[in-house]
Parts: C-alpha cells; sequence; structure tokens
C-alpha cells in the first residue's frame, strides 16, 4: 500500500485505541461516583473503540502494509460532572470525525479506492458516536443538578450492550 495512507492509517489507529483509553478512563471516573449505568455505557464503547483499531489493523494487514503500534497517551482521570465528561465524549468525537475526513481527502486525492470503500464505514459510524454522545449531553443538560435525573439518566445508559457484529465481519 502507498507509504502515505499506511502512515495515516497507523496514526489513526493510535487514535482509536486513544479514544478506548479515553473512555476507560471515563468509565472508572462514572464507576468511582456510582453511576453504574454510566460506567457501563462507557464499557461498551471502551470495547466499540478497540474495534474501531482492529479494523484499521486488518485492513493494513490485508493490503500489505506495516502496522507500526505507537505509545498511546495519558488520557484525562478526572472531570467535573457527568455532563462535563458526556461533553468532552463529543468533542472527542467530532475530532475522530475530522481525522476520518482527512483520511478520505488523502485515499481521494491518492485514487485508493479501497481504502476510500474501507472509510465509508468509518464516516456513516462517526455520525452515530457523534449522534450518540450529543443525545447524552442534551438530557444531562436537561436535568441539570437533580440527583433523581441523573440516576434515571445512569440507569438508562447501564441497559447498554455490545451489538454482536454481522456474521463474517472483520469485527
Ligand atoms: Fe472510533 Fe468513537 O470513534
Amino acid at each position: 500500500m502507498d507509504k502515505k495512507i499506511e502512515k495515516a492509517f497507523n496514526e489513526h489507529l493510535n487514535a482509536e485505541f486513544y479514544s478506548s483509553y479515553l473512555y476507560l478512563s471515563m468509565a472508572n471516573y462514572f464507576a468511582y461516583h456510582n453511576l453504574e449505568g454510566m460506567a457501563q455505557w462507557m464499557r461498551v464503547q471502551v470495547e466499540e473503540e478497540r474495534i474501531h483499531g482492529m479494523k484499521f489493523i486488518d485492513f493494513i494487514n490485508d493490503r500489505g502494509g506495516r502496522v507500526v503500534l505507537e505509545q498511546i497517551d495519558q488520557p484525562k482521570t478526572d472531570w467535573a460532572s457527568p455532563l462535563d465528561a458526556f461533553r468532552d465524549a463529543y468533542e472527542h468525537e467530532c475530532h475522530i470525525s475530522k481525522r476520518i475526513n482527512q483520511l478520505v481527502d488523502l485515499a481521494i486525492k491518492d485514487n485508493d479506492h479501497a481504502a476510500n470503500t474501507f472509510l465509508q464505514w468509518f464516516v456513516s459510524e462517526q455520525v452515530e458516536e457523534e449522534a450518540a454522545a450529543q443525545a447524552i449531553v442534551g438530557k444531562l443538560e436537561l436535568v441539570k443538578d437533580n440527583s433523581m435525573g441523573l440516576l434515571m439518566i445512569d440507569q438508562q445508559l447501564g441497559t447498554r450492550t455490545l451489538a454482536a457484529p454481522a456474521a463474517g465481519a472483520a469485527e
């Protein structure tokens, strides 16, 4: 595979594993504050991000490229409130969306149709990722400091489970 795309994909898979690490940090923040439902929601997100990273690894390997794992930065460990944490999650997803769009630009510029097709799954996924985080931010803004409202949201988020991958999918 083209060296520029190989390098950019390697950098991006690091960003996906960083996302996993960031959400694991948020999960532990919620667990510490007895918000087990939010912790569960984040733990599912941890797995989703790991799967995203693995998809990039599989693609690079399938194309005869070389995967190079680099150091993963330490994530933030504390937040002012659940709303603060979910706002960070939303902003992080917007950042990841920008990165994906830049990869698409690079694939198009390089005429790499396989990379472009591969990335389209992530373009759609990012719409969902941003929407999911934004919806929770919206609910948390509604309840503000109301403990009962917060506990209800926590309970609802605790029902999240990891969706089973489709048969034969690389997930
Ligand atoms: Fe892998 Fe949440 O983007």
